[in-house]
């Protein structure tokens, strides 16, 4: 029999993003003992990826902003089905935490007056995403580390999560391992923390790293906390499309906030087209004005490049089914054509987006200062996830709790570019206060070794298997390919009945999965286990996705194009139920708050 080491927190973190660092050093100014388990080194997070700005009504660039506008923007960017009051905290607090931020030592860029500078990005009404160049994920991270670390957090770099420990009903722990020795530890605390990000490593185009396989929500589930808006998963409409080793890496909206246009094969600017009638009053269809907007005229409304993602990611869509689209299957992205418009073009492209003119030079040979980029959408956020309280972050199940990508609600059917750093800071301070309240305020919890004995039986389980019966590999690039064609940016009855078929038979498959080697950095091994998260997580996507029959936001279906009255009033709920079934169940949400259905009333 194996053996394990058992470690003692008051409050465990696990993941160590942006939500984690937040959570980790608000929990720990509290004055309770944290760890913080990262998957990989610590400043090796996901945030780094959130490019283009965090979203908060900063009100610097344009001083009509306030939180009232951001609450209506953020609740129409999510067709209503946000939880309204994750959306108020959220819009009421995100300056702060940006201020905060700066007076930790963030870096930001500033407009001439030294105000932190923000850009415009897509569904928000005014410039709102405060930002450095192109990199504001990555100096988040940078601040919140060197802020964190003087924090007495205790850091378990390349650490994996495999299943969280319960006492009774309570929350008492995790169970994992570490990655380079392979050895078994048992974190025990009186309350758990998942910041986990999420999953856009399910499917096969993704602008997500290598970790981001949705581990924390189906830990979350197999505990028995409820998860809430699986079929929302969002596709950035800019990714890129080559060449084949970097497809679906991020090219931020801050492109086109910047005045990048998409054009087809035939240099049409395609977004014209189509655009949806609740954003009709805001949307220009003429060229002059949407670059009067860029260029910050307040008369002139938005080119419709800036509408939001799912719908600009469909239209993108839609040309290249068409035969309308670039040689490698996108469209074309072009920010080199404002030469026509300002004299020093290359050098403005240069410092407001260093990032991407590198990014395309040295991965396609592309200079985004002469030429149009190749793009197309990619699998990018997950909206939905484990069901929060709003104030407390805390899940169903008692000293649970969950912030960031992996937590749902504050997004409903789709997320506004930006909101989701801002959601970081927020809800990330707000898990790691009420975690350090609960710890204080709760006994402690008991680890029964019969437990983590079982567990251990079963993470060396694929050692005992013969290595021709199952590969995880395999497993893993088949499970990425069927829900990219399956339960990707359209969808319908039959294909996403046969991606449930297809998970079914997974689920049978992945218990003769096997693996060989030893523990030591071993990644058939673990693949092999987070295989089992991957599957669970895609199974609620594909049958919360099933189950809702019209489209909206992220979730479109072809068999149901339109929106419906009745769904927009509900939110899709999913719970274990039993070893191997998982509940679905549509429930009503919650009626909005008189005094901000008044705001929504005001800004329409
Ligand atoms: O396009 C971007 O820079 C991504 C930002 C976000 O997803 O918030």
């Amino acid at each position: 029999m194996s053996t394990y080491q058992t470690i003692h927190h008051d409050v465990l973190v696990i993941g160590s993003g942006g939500a984690g660092l937040r959570a980790a050093i608000e929990a720990s100014a509290k004055g309770v003992s944290v760890g913080m388990v990262c998957r990989s080194l610590l400043g090796k997070a996901h945030t780094v990826m959130a490019e283009g700005g965090v979203a908060a009504a900063l009100a610097n660039v344009d001083d009509r902003d306030n939180w009232r506008v951001h609450f209506a923007d953020t609740m129409r960017g999510g067709q209503y089905l946000n939880n309204w009051r994750m959306v108020e905290l959220f819009t009421k607090e995100a300056p702060d935490r940006v201020k905060e931020l700066e007076a930790w030592g963030a870096v930001f860029d500033r407009t001439p007056d030294g105000q932190i500078l923000q850009r415009n990005f897509g569904g928000h009404k005014y410039p709102r995403l405060a930002h450095v160049g192109d990199r504001t994920g990555l100096e988040m991270i940078r601040t919140l580390q060197d802020h964190g670390i003087h924090q007495g957090i205790e850091i378990y770099q390349e650490h994996t999560i495999v299943s969280l420990l319960k006492d009774g009903g309570r929350i008492a722990g995790a169970f994992g391992y570490d990655r380079a020795s392979g050895s078994f530890k048992v974190f025990k605390a009186k309350a758990v923390v998942i910041t986990t990000g999420g999953m856009g490593r399910i499917f096969k185009i993704s602008s997500n790293s290598w970790d981001c396989t949705g581990g924390g929500i189906a830990i979350a589930y197999d505990a028995g906390a409820e998860l809430i808006d699986m079929e929302f998963v969002q596709f950035h409409p800019t990714g890129m499309v080559w060449p084949p080793s970097v497809r679906g890496l991020l090219i931020t909206e801050g492109v086109r906030g910047e005045g990048g246009v998409l054009r087809n094969s035939a240099g049409k600017r395609f977004m014209f087209d189509d655009i949806p009638e609740n954003y009709k009053s805001q949307t220009s269809t003429d060229e002059e004005e949407g670059w009067r907007y860029i260029q910050g005229d307040k008369n002139a409304k938005r080119p419709p490049e800036l509408l939001t993602r799912d719908h600009v990611a469909r239209c993108i869509m839609r040309e290249i089914k068409a035969g309308r689209g670039s040689p490698h299957g996108g469209v074309f992205l072009d920010i080199a054509w404002i030469k026509e418009k300002i004299s020093n073009a290359p050098e403005h492209i240069k410092k407001k987006l260093p990032s991407m003119y590198h990014q395309f030079k040295e991965l396609a040979g592309v200079d985004i200062t002469k030429e149009p980029m190749e793009v197309g959408p990619t699998t990018h956020y997950m909206m939905g996830g484990i069901k929060v309280d709003a104030d407390s972050q805390m899940t169903t199940v008692p000293g649970l709790f969950a912030a960031g990508e992996c937590a749902a609600g504050l997004h409903g059917a789709n997320r506004l570019g930006g909101n989701s750093l801002s959601d970081l800071l927020v809800f990330g301070r707000r898990a790691g206060e009420f975690a350090a309240a609960y710890s204080k305020e709760n006994p402690e919890t008991t680890i029964h070794p019969d437990q983590v004995s079982e567990l251990m039986k079963w993470a060396l389980a694929p050692f005992e298997r013969h290595p021709k019966n199952g590969n995880a590999f395999q497993l893993q690039s088949q499970l990425q390919e069927f829900m990219q064609s399956l339960v990707g940016i359209t969808r319908s009855e039959g294909e996403l009945t046969e991606a449930i078929d297809k998970i079914e038979k997974m689920k049978l498959l992945i218990k003769d999965v096997a693996c060989d080697g030893n523990r030591n950095y071993n990644p058939g091994w673990h693949t092999a286990l987070e295989l089992n998260h991957m599957i669970t997580v895609a199974e609620g996507i594909a049958r919360a996705a099933r189950e809702r029959k019209e489209s909206r936001g992220g979730h479109f279906r072809e068999d149901f194009p339109e929106k419906s009255e009745e769904w927009g009033n509900m939110n899709i709920c999913v719970k274990k139920s039993g070893a191997d079934g998982m509940e679905i169940k549509p429930k009503t949400k919650l009626g909005m708050r008189p005094d901000l259905e008044q705001v929504i009333e005001e800004m329409k």
